[in-house]
């Protein structure tokens, strides 16, 4: 069991969790992420892990689904069953001159470790973080403490510049301050976007790409995705590809396969979580005895 040492919300269905996982912890490097299950019947999901230190590790959750759901319903010094890891490739960290690293809603905390890691290399961080509505928008101080720039964007105009983070994208790539690379983190509508902005100017574009997965370790084909033409596994290849060679289409597919399946999970869910006699602990952990 993995403890959790603090649980806090950043914004509507979006919560942070410190977990202690000191062997994780300690090997950790930006741009890797776990596998965890709630409980011992649970399903895997991945998490990238947005930051550790000597003894835990931070995860962000987004509660989309069921699983999400049922984790975001728990609190500092409840346990999660398993977090393997770090599993994938860390992010390849260069000097590039400026780097322009864009967090689309709940990507922001993925991009975040792999930003403080290109500032360290020395290069010219600027972030463009994005989100439907000030409330959705997460970690802008946290990007603030270390980037060269920060710009905001939210769909509805409710802060920052109104629009999507691709038209400061533009802005940024006609700036004297023309990236070298551009990092891109968030839902794939974004992510594609973003190549088809950075294509025409020849700017090297990342995504870091979060496919179902199952065992994390290239074995079940779970997180199949088509990168230049070729087969690559998100979990083992991955999960940073080149963007320009990622065929979205295919991902997007792949992606709304089980869509039908999880909103009925859902569904059951939510309506047990309405049942008067449901209790938060025994559903994350089926089997133990009710407290
Ligand atoms: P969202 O839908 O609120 O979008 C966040 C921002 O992305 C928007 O404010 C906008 O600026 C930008 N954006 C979205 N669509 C765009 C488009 N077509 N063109 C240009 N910019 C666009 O994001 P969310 O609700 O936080 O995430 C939704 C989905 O993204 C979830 O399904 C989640 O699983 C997925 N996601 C993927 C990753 C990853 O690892 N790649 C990370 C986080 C979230
Ligand atoms: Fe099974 Fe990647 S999750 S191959």
């Amino acid at each position: 069991m993995y403890r959790i040492i603090e649980a806090s919300w950043l914004a509507p269905e979006v919560k942070r969790f410190r977990l202690e996982a000191p062997e994780i912890a300690r090997k950790q490097r930006a741009g890797q992420f776990v596998i965890i299950r709630v409980h011992e019947q649970g399903e895997r999901i991945p998490l990238t892990i947005a930051a550790s230190d000597e003894r835990t590790i931070t995860l962000i959750v987004q509660g989309l689904g069921k699983t999400t759901r049922l984790l975001n319903q728990l609190e500092a010094g409840d346990a999660v069953r398993d977090v393997v890891g770090p599993l994938g490739k860390p992010s390849d960290i260069h000097y590039y001159g400026t780097v322009a690293v864009i967090g689309g809603g709940v990507g922001t905390a993925i991009a975040y470790p792999t930003a403080r890691a290109f500032k360290f290399a020395g290069n010219r961080v600027v972030a463009i973080l994005g989100a439907r509505t000030r409330d959705l928008l997460i970690l802008e101080a946290e990007m603030r403490e270390f980037c060269d720039e920060v710009h905001v964007t939210t769909d509805d105009g409710s802060y920052g510049v109104k629009g999507l983070v691709t038209d400061s994208l533009q802005a940024v790539i006609a700036s004297d301050n023309r990236p070298g690379l551009v990092l891109a983190i968030g839902p794939i509508p974004m992510m594609r976007a973003v190549a088809e902005t950075t294509r025409p100017h020849g700017i090297k574009t990342v995504v870091s790409l979060n496919p179902i997965m199952v065992d994390g370790t290239g074995m079940c084909g779970g997180c199949r995705v088509q990168v230049a033409g070729r087969s690559q596994f998100a979990c083992v290849d991955g999960p940073e590809f080149d963007a320009h060679a990622v065929d979205f289409k295919i991902l997007a597919a792949r992606n709304a396969m089980y869509r039908e399946a999880e909103q009925r999970s859902l569904a059951e869910f939510n309506a047990q979580r309405l049942d008067p006699h449901h209790c938060r602990l025994t559903e994350a952990h089926p089997g133990s005895p009710p407290p």
